[in-house]
């Protein structure tokens, strides 16, 4: 009877491994065919299919804190003390934050080292005898007219700015300084080139005071993210762009303010 007994117990034994054996290779199984299916899928699309989408922002949470968050900090709100943005809002410097349009810039970067980067524009720096080397057209702007162009971006956004400076600022805003030609006449930015809106009070650098937009507008800006393609593999940079596209569009768990 014993030794039956023990028969019994080592074949469950067996059974149960077996079991986990099977589960294991059908998970292992799963997670390769749904990676091959996210690959595959058009990205666009891939936000409307909810197993991808969550696997895609399980595993790119991870590549983004390896690999993203030293910069953009480890909420994706970005640090306006180095120029790096806000990847949780909706307030994109490029493109209208569609899926395949993240995945190109993290794919290629900003003024990164490749053909594919996107290098369309760069902010001059008004205070330097020649402010742009891209754009020779362009003339320095004195320390005076710097703050009548910023006395009209502050009310572009509505705050209180000085009226006679504001009117001398929106002369050199639309004629000298070129800054519609990138920025828009209506100071809208243009997300096409890179140019940031200048009237929703969102920062990209510095908190909005006037001191720092002098500072922007004297030095310029030159802001880089680097390209990712050849260092992280093709599905770690479809999984990625999917948590920065849900991050913005608050499809995971956001952390209280
Ligand atoms: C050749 C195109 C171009 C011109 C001309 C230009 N800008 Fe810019 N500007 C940019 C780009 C591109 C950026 C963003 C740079 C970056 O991301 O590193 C920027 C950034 C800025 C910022 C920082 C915004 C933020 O969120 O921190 C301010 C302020 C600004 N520009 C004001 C001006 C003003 C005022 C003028 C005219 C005197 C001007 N710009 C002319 C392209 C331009
Ligand atoms: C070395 C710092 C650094 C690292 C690392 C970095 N970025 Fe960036 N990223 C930047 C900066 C700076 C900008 C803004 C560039 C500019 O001014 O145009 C940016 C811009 C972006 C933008 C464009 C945002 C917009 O508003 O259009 C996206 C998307 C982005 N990064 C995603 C990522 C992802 C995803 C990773 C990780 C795989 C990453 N970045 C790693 C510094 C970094």
């Amino acid at each position: 009877l014993a030794a039956l007994r023990r028969l019994f117990t080592t074949r469950r034994a067996i059974a149960l491994a077996a079991a986990i054996v099977v589960i294991a290779i059908g998970l292992f199984l799963r997670s390769t065919w749904i990676e091959k299916r996210l690959l595959q899928a058009n990205s666009n699309l891939i936000p409307g299919d909810p197993v991808l989408l969550a696997f895609a922002i399980r595993h790119g949470a991870s590549v983004f804190a390896s690999r993203c968050a030293a910069c953009h900090g480890n909420d994706g709100r970005g640090d306006s003390q180095t120029g790096t943005p806000n990847l949780s809002d909706l307030d994109w410097l490029y493109g209208e934050g569609r899926p395949d349009q993240i995945e190109q810039i993290i794919t290629y970067g900003i003024r990164a080292h490749n053909s594919k980067t996107w290098n369309l524009a760069e902010m001059p720096a008004f205070g330097r005898a020649v402010p742009s080397k891209t754009n020779p057209g362009l003339h320095p702007l004195s320390p005076a007219e710097i703050r009548d162009v910023v006395e009209l971006i502050l009310s572009v956004e509505k705050r209180p700015a000085d009226w006679a400076a504001r009117q001398r600022g929106e002369q050199i805003f639309k004629g000298r300084g070129g800054c519609d030609d990138c920025h828009g006449f209506d100071a809208k930015g243009d997300t096409s080139i890179g140019a940031p809106n200048l009237s929703d009070n969102i920062w990209l650098t510095g908190n909005g005071s006037r001191a720092t937009i002098v500072r922007t507008i004297t030095h310029g800006l030159n802001g880089v993210c680097p390209a990712w393609f050849g260092r992280i593999g093709p599905t770690a940079i479809r999984e990625v762009s999917l948590y920065v596209y849900a991050l913005s569009h608050r499809r995971t768990p956001q952390k209280a303010e």
